[in-house]
């Protein structure tokens, strides 16, 4: 998949993703990725790229001539330009595999108080928020966006099924059970012994009961047949 990242941080994105598996993946050539410093089409001497806010308010606005002027060239009939944004809709995993298909996204990253509005009705076709909180850099979302799309790609995890196990895959909606590698003790603390027995139907079925039972702990709002509307008493409606 090809990816255009529209930043004033490029730092913050190369690298990044040019560790460990998302490294791999641009060497593989499974993805190409360019980062475009926003900085180098801002206006005038100083390569301003922000300004601000018409009707008052805080913070830097950025302008729109910069990211047209970048985001523009870069555009084909095949391409899907994403905004990190908090105003966006909330990312998943479901969301993650939707954008995997795709074959060019071009992601801009916004910062300071948010992009002129125009950017987003001219050039945007999604909005995108990693969460409901605020960072102080979109970058930081842009990346977070970028791991969990390419990690579907096929071909990128070596193991086909390690994507496909895991907690938020699309048959599954519980939450993965705890995981022990070696050793078997330590510092008094003991690894389950039905994961030492060889028994893998019971494995499996201790698996899928603290799957259950972290999902009910962590995320009960996962659990499959709660029905998200009524709450029972002493339960918080959030
Ligand atoms: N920029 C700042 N906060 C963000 C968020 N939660 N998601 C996406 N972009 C952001």
């Amino acid at each position: 998949m090809k990816i255009d990242i529209v930043t004033l941080f490029p730092q913050v994105c190369t690298v990044p993703l040019g560790e460990s598996i998302m490294g791999r993946a641009q060497k593989s050539g499974r993805l190409n990725l360019t980062v475009h410093d926003l900085r180098l089409s801002g206006l005038g001497s100083y390569r301003k790229c922000d300004d601000i806010p018409y009707g008052g308010g805080q913070g830097m606005v950025l302008r729109p001539e910069p990211v047209f002027d970048v985001v523009v060239p870069l555009q084909t009939p095949a391409t899907r330009v994403v905004l990190m944004t908090p105003q966006g809709r909330r990312f998943d995993q479901k969301i993650a595999r939707e954008f995997s298909q795709e074959e060019h996204l071009i992601i801009l990253s916004g910062h300071y108080e948010g992009v002129d509005h125009r950017v987003v009705e001219g050039l945007v076709d999604d909005e995108i928020s990693i969460g409901d909180y605020v960072l102080t850099n979109g970058s930081i979302a842009a990346v977070v966006f970028v791991d969990a799309v390419i990690r579907l790609v096929p071909g990128v995890l070596g193991d086909a099924r390690s994507s496909a196990d895991e907690s938020f895959a699309d048959n599954t909606q519980l939450l993965e059970a705890p995981a022990y590698t070696r050793p078997p003790d330590f510092q008094g603390m003991q690894v389950p012994e039905i994961l030492l027995s060889g028994h893998h139907a019971r494995i499996e079925e201790w698996k899928k009961e603290q799957a259950l039972r972290r999902t009910r702990e962590n995320r009960p709002d996962l659990v499959p047949g709660r029905d998200k509307n009524t709450f029972s008493q002493g339960e918080d409606e959030t």
